[in-house]
């Protein structure tokens, strides 16, 4: 069957669709029935099911037979080692946690925070959680110990798990010093941690609250796995909103597990005994799907690497790993690809490996430029597939179903709706625009299998984000067009929400850090374009009278106050000080029209704009920075 026929297959009966991707999995109990509608449009599936998600990912390719294949392979440029763990290994591994986990009383249902970085412990930290039913919730390494102590406060763990370090190009990352300060900031405090010590930069361990990785596994008993209901929350992973606050995105087991075993052979056209490889971070919702679950619970090898693009120790380092460990696909952000492009140009490292191995290359995370995509084709001589998917959905709404059928890549789209998904474009008042016309991106309910039913903690929140403004459809955040072959194009976001470097980010927290600070009487943050990173975060600031500081202090003061506060992946570095913001007559700021004017881009004076002479200071204050050219 082709993709035409799988997706009216699934249009025609979507429970059926997913009761047979469901057969795929090991079931303690399997489901008997797919879909629950009874609370619409809050919807749930394989509720009924009893299942692991351990299990799948692990013991389950022990027991038939592919003990010895490598599940992961670690590869880290940065401290210049690699290993394998087969899937023998790791189920011993996880097993052992697990049983740290369980004797310290961490029961099915308990949260539990992970801190850590690109390293084989963190996949082996997760799935222990899975194996007994624990609910974890991993913490990118890039935020600082405020952003982990707010988590901490909205997931109320019972344990963190975190590594003594990570590792960036230029500077060992302490975890240990932040981990304390944000048990110390939370109201909330774990009763207790586990510590993975790394020699790059090894911590002292608080007396009978911190226990050591190694030591606390001594004499302990491996944890079974404990076999949970469908809709249990597999994990939460928090991510930007409109406001400071993040949204916990929760990730239902059964669902994910269906969901995903089905993308790895009809999106990304990987087998069991294949190598994959995600280059993300396990702290985005890339790394909970495609670097850990997705690969292993369809038995296929995953690598984690940690590193970066350039630098580490060049523009080859992908490369090198693709030849090396035979990848087949390979997954990461556009931006990624910049920033080998800006170094090497010409692709003179590609020609040292031989990446005959690779099939193709996928693009998500944020909009791949048709420069990149092109670059990228013809020094890889593979094809590029952009995919479009977002941290509530766990996996691809739109992309190119390539196990299923390689469809035509038109450069710019992301290609075509993925089964599950119905994806329309919306005019304000709601209704389906014609095809080609610009408009707000909605997805018919049902969601399907995985994606998030709810947000942790905040139901009303979940449906006020998501399923109020176009009611019977899930309000995606972005805007975009179809085009007459029901292409999609994705334009821009409709709220606050930035993508920096495939990192996203809210806008709304960091001008809730800048309006924090006490010279600081009134603050905008936009984001401007950037040909490395996509976007960039820029500050505005109008500060008190009377302050005794100059510009440049309280300018120094506030990058400060973002990296101390949101972290250095905010990537908050530009910001300057105006007199007053340009607002409308009702005092709303126009941020849409800053960031145009900021990228030099054609616009249109609002209607609504209170005094339209502001809009020549905004663009005076952004010249000297490079910004708002004439
Ligand atoms: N722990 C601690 N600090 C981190 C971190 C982590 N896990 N990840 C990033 N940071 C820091 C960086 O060191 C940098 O700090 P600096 O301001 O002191 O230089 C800052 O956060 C910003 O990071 P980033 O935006 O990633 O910029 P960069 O200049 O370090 O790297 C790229 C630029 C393009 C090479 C890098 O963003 C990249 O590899 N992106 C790949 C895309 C990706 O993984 N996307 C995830 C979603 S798919
Ligand atoms: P995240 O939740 O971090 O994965 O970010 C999701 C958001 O990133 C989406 O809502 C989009 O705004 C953007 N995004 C992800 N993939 C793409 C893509 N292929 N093209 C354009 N934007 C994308």
């Amino acid at each position: 069957m082709g993709y035409a026929e799988v997706y009216k297959s699934w249009q025609d009966d979507p429970e059926a669709f997913w009761m047979a991707q469901a057969d795929a999995i090991s079931w303690d109990t399997p489901p008997s029935k797919a879909l629950s509608d009874d609370k619409a449009p809050l919807y749930e599936w394989f509720k009924d099911a009893q299942v692991n998600a351990c299990y799948n990912a692990v013991d389950r390719h022990v027991e038939q037979g592919r003990g010895d294949q490598t599940a992961i392979i670690y590869d880290s440029p940065i401290t210049g080692t690699k290993s394998k763990t087969t899937f023998a290994e790791l189920q011993t591994q996880t097993a052992a946690l697990a049983g740290v986990l369980r004797d310290k009383g961490i029961v099915a249902g308990d949260r539990v925070i992970i801190y850590m970085p690109m390293v084989t412990e963190s996949l082996v930290a997760m799935l222990a959680c899975a194996r007994i039913g624990a609910v974890h919730s991993v913490v990118f390494g890039g935020f600082a110990a405020h952003e982990l102590a707010v988590r901490i406060d909205d997931a109320t763990p019972k344990a963190i798990i975190a590594a003594s370090c990570g590792l960036e190009p230029n500077r060992v990352v302490a975890y240990k010093p932040l981990l304390d300060g944000a048990i110390d900031q939370s109201t909330h405090k774990p009763d207790f941690t586990i510590v993975l010590q790394r020699e790059q930069s090894p911590c002292d361990l608080i007396e009978g609250r911190d226990f050591d990785w190694h030591e606390a596994q001594k004499g302990v008993a491996p944890a079974d796995c404990v076999s949970v209901s469908g809709d249990h929350p597999a994990y939460i992973l928090y991510t930007s909103g409109t406001t400071g606050a993040p949204k916990g995105v929760v990730r239902p087991t059964a669902g994910h597990l269906v969901a995903l075993n089905w993308t790895m052979r009809a999106v990304y056209n990987v087998d069991q005994g294949d190598v994959f490889w995600a280059a993300s971070d396990v702290g985005w919702v890339v790394g909970h799907s495609y670097i850990c679950y997705g690969p292993l619970i369809a038995g296929i090898t995953t690598v984690v690497f940690e590193g970066k693009p350039v630098g580490t120790p060049d523009a080859g380092t992908f490369w090198r790993v693709i030849a090396e460990h035979n990848v087949r696909s390979f997954f990461t952000a556009p931006t990624a690809f910049r920033a080998i492009k800006r170094e090497d140009p010409t692709g003179i490292e590609i020609k040292k490996y031989d990446i005959s191995c690779l099939r193709a290359l996928y693009l998500a995370g944020e909009r791949a430029d048709p420069d990149t995509i092109e670059w990228a084709q013809k020094i890889m001589g593979v094809p590029v597939y952009d995919h479009w998917w977002q941290t509530e959905t766990g996996y691809t709404i739109a992309g190119n179903p390539t196990g299923i059928e390689a469809l035509p890549v038109k450069i710019g789209s992301p290609t075509v709706a993925m089964p599950g998904y119905d994806v329309q474009i919306l005019d304000e008042a709601g209704h389906p625009v014609k095809a080609g016309e610009l408009g707000a991106i909605a997805i018919k309910l049902p969601l399907p299998p995985g994606t998030l039913p709810t947000l942790w903690n905040a139901k009303d929140r979940f449906v006020k984000s998501y399923l109020t403004t176009f009611p019977g459809y899930y309000e995606t955040g972005d805007a975009g067009m179809i085009d007459e072959d029901g292409y999609l194009y994705i334009m821009a976001r409709t709220d606050d929400v930035i993508n920096v470097a495939g990192h996203r980010l809210s806008t709304g927290a960091m001008e809730e850090v800048l309006a924090g600070h006490p010279d600081v009487a009134e603050c905008a943050v936009i984001g401007v374009t950037d040909t490395l990173k996509g976007q960039l975060p820029m500050g505005f600031l109008c500060t008190n009278k009377g302050t005794t500081k100059t510009d440049d202090e309280i300018k120094a003061e506030c990058v400060k106050l973002v990296r101390d506060q949101i972290g250095p992946v905010a990537a908050f570095k530009l910001v300057t000080v105006v007199d007053r913001l340009p607002k409308t007559r009702s005092g709303k700021i126009l941020r849409a029209t800053m960031v145009k004017i900021a990228d030099s881009a054609a616009f249109k004076m609002p209607a609504t704009i209170d005094d339209p002479a502001i809009l020549d200071e905004i663009k005076a204050a952004l010249q000297p920075m490079g910004y708002a050219k004439d």
